[in-house]
């Protein structure tokens, strides 16, 4: 008999999904995780074989030391086997299992009506017309490229083309600022920035390649060795097909035309100045593929040689390079792909996040790839030109799997039915999260109105350094509970230690760590292997530390409680507070500075900042501004603080150090403060409370 969706506070997939899910009970999860973690080799070699070799591992399939106490932390699977990620991507797909045809990508711009589509050949010969172009430029294996760029399929072309070559890609969100850019190229010392002139992020132009220029000035004041950036020519290639009168065929373009019309009055700003360049330094991407070969022999690489540094915030305020290898990552990403959507080849599957984190990465370029599956890749914003546009795109592709974030759904949620139920959704099966703990309203509402009782919910606990999924409920196999991201993946073995370090058992609730290596968790710290000991193994010698509290209920489901060190969490990007507390002291106004992370009913957390001021300054509205500004400048418009209190005084322990717990507090108006002996001038809590920002800025 098929239990009804909901029973006893669980929820569970209908049978239809549960006929053909390739993980289709409870004990079937079970006893595939019971091989995965008692015989990792035998189970991820199954995995591996799906794959191409061109020579297989010589040492052991595993290797590792998850001990500082005992010696350098290392992580090596399949070490010595040589393949390329880029041939299994595409080559293999298309020679081998015949998918030259099948979409790789349905693209859908900024404009509803402006879409493209690409197949897995015509995918294949521009990553290798782009691969040659790289070589050409004299990029070699182990070199690193920046990559700064909009939503558009030659973003993902430019990383597999770095992965083919064997290069190392390092993509900055385009949300980034020119600091942020500029960092990022110092730390790895990339040889080559490829970005787009300009785009639209719902009706606000970015000039991609003014910040980009900005960004190399900077590279350049200190040295840098980046001598070239290359240009896509994106919404200068619309702008072309307006001017040359072929602007009746798609809305966006029609709207471009209308624009032009009006220009002479006042909607210029839709059109982006001409694009600024340096001849010695620009290259147009569309001159340069002009000639390029559709042939490019793959660069073998050892499955442990490294694929791509991505930046995640780190506690200090100073990004860490994540750096994921081709191995690994491959067959993780390609497992946790297939298992966690449940993914057939019918599927139409569509991941909202952006290729400049992690989920872009791995769930949207190197996991669908892998599977051959087809995805839809969006430039635009979840309520632009309306709210119902998510809805609107589902429909138009007959999207089966749909992966977002828990800030997006609340975002949407605040609108109510009526634009979700405009559409039909019927195609959907699958829905998953991403990014952070989910509320179980957020969590039912998109089971319910979305999904409409029908489509299970994937909420999937990962970060930038596991490379792929590590707690998340397997659709059809296991029954839901929202907020929970339920049990571990294949081959993780979680636990749950006390302040002391002890494993606690059963029910409880601590730090949520890893006590083994899945293929595809982060190797090292680009550059910087300490810091890669430090941050993860140090704590706790013997496991690795997600940074992030965790609660185990009596059932032994896992609930995210959210992080546990300087960091926050804002609409699913990371931030260390470290670092928004150095652009804002930055300014010429301030002395000090604290940030706590506070609620959000959209966004989860946002920023509140207390600032001190120097002798002399007055806190104005004119500040506050320049403050904002001042952080956006330096990090990106993600960064912008919700909340600046003027604080004349910090609460410090007798040592100096900035009591951040009562902070929170204050920014909350919860007088509860616990234990606040320690405090060397309690006169000053008292002036915070009474001076509170209540409005958001
Ligand atoms: C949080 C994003 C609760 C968590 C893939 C983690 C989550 C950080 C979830 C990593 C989830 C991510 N439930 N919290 N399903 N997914 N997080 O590196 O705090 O950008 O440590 O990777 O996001 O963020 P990152």
């Amino acid at each position: 008999m098929e239990l009804p969706a909901e029973c006893d506070g669980l929820f569970r997939a209908p049978q239809s999904l549960v006929l053909e899910a390739h993980v289709p009970s409870l004990a079937a999860y079970r006893e595939r995780y019971r091989r995965s973690v008692e015989e990792p080799h035998e189970f991820w070699d199954d995995v591996a074989k799906e794959f191409y070799w061109r020579s297989q591992h010589s040492g052991p399939f595993l290797k590792y030391n998850f001990d500082v106490t005992k010696g350098k932390i290392f992580i090596e699977w399949m070490k010595g086997a040589t393949t390329n990620i880029c041939y299994n991507l595409l080559d293999r797909n298309v020679n081998e299992k015949k998918l030259g045809d099948k979409i790789a990508f349905y693209w859908e711009g900024n404009e509803p009506g402006d879409s493209m589509k690409i197949s897995y050949s015509e995918l294949l010969h521009k990553v290798c017309q782009f691969a040659n172009v790289l070589r050409e430029q004299g990029i070699k294996k182990g070199d690193r490229v920046s990559i700064y760029m909009p939503m558009i399929i030659e973003l993902v072309v430019a990383m597999l083309a770095c992965a083919r070559i064997g290069a190392l890609h390092s993509i900055v969100f385009a949300g980034f600022s020119a600091d942020s850019l500029c960092e990022r190229i110092l730390d790895s010392n990339c040889s080559l920035l490829i970005t787009a002139d300009a785009f639209y992020r719902g009706d606000k132009l970015i000039n991609l390649k003014q910040i980009a220029d900005e960004a190399l000035q900077k590279c350049k004041d200190k040295d840098s060795p980046l001598k070239n950036c290359i240009v896509v020519k994106h919404l200068g290639r619309e702008e072309e097909l307006v001017s040359d009168g072929i602007c009746s065929k798609s809305p966006p373009l029609k709207r471009l035309c209308q624009d032009v019309q009006e220009k002479e009055t006042e909607s210029s700003k839709r059109f982006h100045p001409k694009t600024p360049w340096n001849s010695h330094v620009d290259l147009w991407w569309h001159e340069l593929m002009k000639n390029a070969s559709k042939e490019c022999e793959p660069e073998w690489c050892d499955a442990e040689d490294e694929l791509f540094i991505l930046y995640t915030s780190g506690s200090t305020g100073k990004p860490k390079g994540v750096v994921h290898t081709v191995g690994g990552y491959m067959i993780f990403t390609a497992a946790t792909f297939k298992y966690v959507f449940d993914h057939h080849p019918e599927d139409i599957y569509w991941c909202t996040a952006d290729i400049g984190w992690i989920t872009g990465h791995s769930y949207l370029t190197y996991g669908p790839l892998a599977n051959g599956a087809t995805s839809v890749l969006f430039e635009g914003l979840p309520i632009y030109p309306d709210v119902s546009r998510m809805w609107s795109i589902i429909d138009k592709y007959q999207v089966t799997k749909f992966y977002t974030a828990p800030t997006a759904i609340r975002l949407l949620m605040k609108y109510g039915d009526e634009p979700v139920k405009k559409y039909s959704r019927k195609s959907l099966k699958v829905l998953g999260t991403v990014g952070e703990p989910i509320n179980p309203e957020a969590w039912l509402w998109y089971y319910r109105v979305v999904g409409e009782e029908r489509c299970p919910i994937v909420d999937t606990f990962w970060q930038t350094e596991t490379g792929g999924h590590v707690l998340t409920p397997l659709p059809a196999a296991t029954p839901m509970k929202p907020g929970s991201a339920t049990f571990p993946f294949f081959g993780v073995v979680p636990a749950i230690l006390d302040e002391s370090g002890e494993e606690l058992e059963g029910e409880a609730e601590g730090y949520l760590v890893f006590k083994q290596p899945w293929p595809g968790i982060m190797r090292t710290v680009y550059r910087n292997h300490q810091r890669f000991e430090t941050t993860y193994f140090k704590k706790f010698p013997g496991y690795y530390v997600t940074g992030d509290g965790c609660k185990r209920d009596k059932d032994g489901y896992y609930w995210i409680t959210g992080r546990i060190d300087d960091m926050l969490n804002v609409s699913g990007h990371l931030l260390s507070t470290a670092e928004v507390e150095s652009a804002l002291v930055e300014h010429s106004s301030i002395s000090e500075a604290a940030v706590v992370s506070h609620p959000h009913p959209v966004k989860g957390e946002c920023l509140y900042c207390f600032v001190t001021l120097r002798d002399g300054q007055k806190f104005t509205t004119a500040l506050m501004d320049e403050l904002r500004k001042q952080v956006r400048e330096k990090i990106g418009p993600i960064a912008t603080p919700d909340y600046i209190q003027h604080a004349p005084g910090l609460p410090k322990t007798r040592s100096g150090k900035i009591m951040r717990r009562v902070l929170r507090k204050i920014a909350k108006n919860d007088r509860d403060l616990g234990d606040t002996s320690t405090v060397a001038d309690p006169a000053v809590i008292n002036h915070l409370f009474s001076n509170r920002c209540e409005t958001v800025l």
